[in-house]
């Protein structure tokens, strides 16, 4: 299968299942899981993949401190990721795991074209580790000794390693950013990552010692290395794809990917490292780094190791998943950092779905059966409010912009809101019940658009209301019920 221009390729990090999912984890998918359902809903042949890494240090940390085996430890995790992802309706094509052996030669397979390319060799570490964070770290990386995401004091070590010549690519990773081929969005995330390049990059530790890890992918040739984690990590964005495997169709389909969606905080890892790694190994750059701000609570960015998490299925409790998920769109700016909080939730639920969204359904429905109200729903498409719809839903999808999208759907539900109010069908009718069928029918049929196109955030609702008009029919209990 060749590539098609067109496809649309969008991926998650893949998550560390050492605890459970955040609401800073479940805004980075449910995001991407909005993206990918705009492309289906556009018509691009469209691949979402997002996962879990398990071969981190951290991850057997976890599972001895849970007293269990490694292997049904990262399965419960799993199980629970999974449960959320579908109680948020986070549509993936594929979960990665890279416990998974597809994974495994997709890794093996990089780690030779990389040595081919002569850009691995041998040497000794000396520094400091920062077990959290799964990486190196530098003197000035580090507030007051300690790393400032996870507060505690690196680990001080010295060690054979095979390192990566990450050096040789800062100038064309540099060209391929300002040319526009590798996008960084937003463009302070750009400017911020062209200053790193420029300033040079350092070659790094791409192994370490190997001691007896579960599930470490040990080095091709040196059994007494196992290949680091953000080497292993990155791959899983092609292995999944069955690069390394003598099935490949989906790589040769999707890859180079649209766009990978990330929190601010790994962008290092996938505008250096990533891309180096691809140059190397003679592989395409994906076309776009979508990099999200990340939310905060209490002042700080939300983290297992810290303990301030926002829980969301508790949200998810209150306001129902499509709450959360019209939240995310519409109320997170995707650039900047947020912080969360119930009341902020709870309120965009009442304005945009209680009193929003869900009064409007009942309004119109309720007009639309007791008047009798009739309207082609088969020639709906062929209408230019569909058409104009249509053409935002693609000029958002191109542009990333989701709160864009959102807030453009939500201005027009209100503009049939204050329709009704200045036209008064309720009145007219009365007097002269065809006038107000007309006026309900023309507002019937942008509605419809407009409930269509919300299908990639309320997948659910979007659905049921449709099936509600087709039906003619009201709702047995409220959409949504204000709190
Ligand atoms: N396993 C690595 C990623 C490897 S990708 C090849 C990792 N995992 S993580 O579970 O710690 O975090 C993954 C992502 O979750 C972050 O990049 C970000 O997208 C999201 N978030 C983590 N904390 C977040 C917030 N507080 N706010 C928003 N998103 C956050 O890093």
């Amino acid at each position: 299968m060749e590539h098609n221009r067109n496809s649309f390729y969008i991926t998650t990090p893949i998550f560390y299942p050492n605890g459970n999912l955040h609401i800073g984890h479940a805004y980075t998918s449910v995001i991407a899981d909005i993206f990918a359902r705009m492309s289906r809903l556009s018509g691009r042949p469209t691949y979402f993949l997002t996962g879990v890494d398990e071969n981190s240090l951290k991850i057997e940390k976890k599972a001895k401190e849970a007293g269990q085996e490694i292997m049904p430890f990262l399965d419960e995790q799993t199980g629970k990721i999974k449960d959320i992802f579908e109680k948020l309706r986070v549509g993936y094509d594929q979960y990665i795991r890279t416990t998974d052996p597809v994974h495994h030669r997709g890794v093996i397979e990089m780690w030779n074209r990389l040595k081919k390319a002569g850009d691995i060799y041998e040497g000794t570490y000396e520094g400091l580790y920062c077990v959290g964070c799964e990486s190196f770290k530098t003197e000035k990386d580090l507030i007051d000794g300690k790393c400032p995401d996870h507060g505690v004091e690196p680990e001080k070590i010295s060690e054979k390693n095979y390192f990566f010549r990450l050096s040789k690519y800062a100038d064309t990773i540099a060209q391929h950013i300002r040319t526009g081929d590798f996008l960084i969005t937003p463009v302070a995330r750009k400017n911020e990552i062209l200053a790193v390049l420029e300033g040079g990059l350092q070659d790094i530790p791409f192994s370490r010692p190997y001691k007896g890890q579960p599930n470490a992918i040990l080095v091709p040739g040196d059994e007494t290395q196992s290949i680091y984690v953000w080497c292993d990590a990155l791959t899983n964005y092609i292995s999944a794809l069955g690069f390394g495997s003598s099935q490949k169709t989906y790589y040769d389909m999707f890859w180079p990917a649209k766009v990978h969606i990330m929190g601010k905080d790994i962008l290092r890892f996938h505008a250096a490292i990533w891309p180096a790694m691809l140059l190397s190994a003679g592989l395409p750059l994906p076309k776009q780094l979508l990099v999200h701000g990340l939310m905060i609570s209490g002042g700080k960015k939300m983290s297992k190791s810290l303990g301030n998490i926002v829980d969301p299925e508790e949200m998810r409790g209150i306001v129902g998943a499509g709450g959360l998920r019209l939240y995310f769109a519409h109320d997170i700016p995707l650039t900047g950092d947020g912080e969360i909080s119930k009341d902020l939730i709870v309120a965009s639920y009442n304005a945009h779905l209680a009193n929003g969204l869900g009064n409007l359904t009942n309004r119109l429905l309720k007009m639309m059966i007791s008047y009798e109200v009739q309207f082609d729903m088969e020639k709906v498409a062929h209408t230019p409010v569909w058409q104009k719809t249509e053409a935002i839903l693609k000029e958002s999808l191109d542009n990333l912009d989701l709160t864009g999208y959102a807030s453009y759907i939500w201005k027009e539900f209100a503009s049939i809101d204050k329709e009704i109010q200045d036209t008064e069908p309720f009145k007219v009718f009365k007097v002269d019940p065809d006038k107000a069928r007309a006026i309900v029918s023309g507002m019937m049929i942008k509605f419809y658009t407009l409930v269509y196109f919300t299908d990639p955030i309320l997948p659910h609702t979007s659905a049921r209301i449709i099936s509600y008009i087709r039906n003619r029919q009201m709702p047995e209990r409220p959409l949504f019920v204000k709190i």
